[in-house]
């Protein structure tokens, strides 16, 4: 479709970025960038008189992004202003604005385009040594300073490294761990850092990619902690099983060894929802407690069934307990509901008292069954 607007409408169209990086690699990108140059609002209306989808619009980038269905999504970059100035020497700010796209991004294999023109569809422009790298499975910067220019890109490299089984580049390697030592992670601004992050545990493997940060000694530029807690991919692999969604969650666990202070700090700084405070004070109240009472165990038992298992990864010494309850929780103990209990005659506060007394009996396993409760009740 776009290939047939390129010839009626004298418009070039690239893919350019991951998704060409992804389809000569054979693998499936839902996102696609292209660069357009020409009249970008038609190709945009054309677009979703076809498929029926959002725009939203960023003037400020000059971008656009399409969001149409199946999460697929397109990103579209304008030809730059000078376009429209010159609208004579169109051959040449064509080719130098797919140029300056190209020049401005991390790593060779993410530089290359694709014509979507009708005249060379397919035709793989590769400025920077693109497709080798790719064939040679290596993550090579387009100069010196790119780490230092933007050190996202740091953990950028590092999620393709993980991701795609590439290395980087011998030089690159060194770049990259010199921007390391000199503390460039500390540059990422906090609401980047935030959405770094996010995008590192939304990867396929992000305890792989967690490890090898740790290994490159990275987490304390961008984490309340130097190394990853004991155990760690075991527990984040439990964490995703159970509750892939909680990115929360998963963050408390990376954190769940910092020292409270730093740990709170952090959390603070990164602007994390209060909730999400609070979840780590608790987690560092249980940290090191040795025995569970009563009251806790009440109050335990108003936790959401996320946190409980993370509390129960968390808590050395009394995790099996607090794993109970969470399996009691989800195993709907007690049987006799409040209702039962009305219609057994009872009014008022006393029946979640009545309720929270036979969970504590199931804890302790002094009941089994229905009956069993209803026994004690009577008694
Ligand atoms: N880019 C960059 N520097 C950054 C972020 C992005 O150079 N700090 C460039 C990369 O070349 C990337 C492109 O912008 O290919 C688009 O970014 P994004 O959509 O975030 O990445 P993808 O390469 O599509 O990778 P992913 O598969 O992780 O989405």
């Amino acid at each position: 479709e776009l290939k047939n607007l390129t010839s009626q409408y004298n418009i070039s169209i690239y893919a350019i970025g991951g998704f060409v990086r992804d389809l000569l690699l054979g693998q499936s990108n839902y996102d696609l960038d292209i660069v357009v140059e020409g009249d970008i609002q038609l190709v945009i209306s054309k677009i979703i008189d076809k498929w029926q989808s959002k725009v939203i619009t960023h003037p400020q980038f000059g971008t656009s992004e399409i969001l149409l269905n199946d999460r697929k999504r397109i990103d579209i970059a304008t030809a730059r202003i000078e376009y429209y100035e010159e609208p004579g020497s169109l051959p040449k700010v064509e080719r130098s604005s797919l140029w300056l796209d190209l020049k401005r991004r991390d790593f060779t294999i993410n530089a290359l385009a694709m014509s979507l023109n009708e005249e060379n569809f397919g035709e793989i422009i590769d400025l920077y040594g693109g497709l080798e790298d790719l064939t040679r499975k290596e993550l090579r910067v387009l100069h010196n300073l790119s780490f230092i220019e933007d050190p996202t890109r740091i953990l950028r490299g590092v999620r393709l490294e993980v991701r795609l089984g590439f290395n980087f580049e011998e030089k690159t390697f060194k770049l990259l761990k010199e921007a390391i030592e000199n503390g460039f992670l500390n540059k990422i601004a906090k609401e980047r850092l935030k959405d770094e992050i996010f995008l590192i545990l939304q990867e396929p493997q992000p305890e792989k990619v967690l490890k090898r940060l740790e290994e490159l000694n990275a987490l304390s530029y961008i984490l309340p902690v130097k190394r990853l807690p004991k155990n760690f991919e075991k527990k984040n692999q439990i964490l995703r099983r159970e509750f892939p969604e909680k990115l929360e969650l998963h963050i408390l666990n990376i954190i769940s060894e910092a020292d409270t202070e730093e740990g709170k700090k952090w959390l603070q700084d990164l602007k994390f929802p209060k909730k999400v405070l609070y979840q780590f004070i608790l987690l560092k109240k249980y940290e090191n407690t040795n025995t569970l009472s009563e009251k806790d165990i009440k109050s335990l038992l108003d936790l959401p069934n996320d946190l409980l298992l993370l509390l129960s990864l968390t808590a050395k010494k009394i995790g099996k307990n607090i794993l109970r309850i969470k399996l009691l929780k989800e195993k709907g103990v007690p049987y006799l509901k409040g209702e039962d209990l009305i219609n057994m005659g009872f009014k008022g506060k006393i029946i979640g008292d009545l309720l929270k007394k036979l969970f504590l009996k199931h804890y302790y396993g002094e009941v089994k069954s229905k009956e069993d409760e209803e026994k004690i009740i009577k008694e």
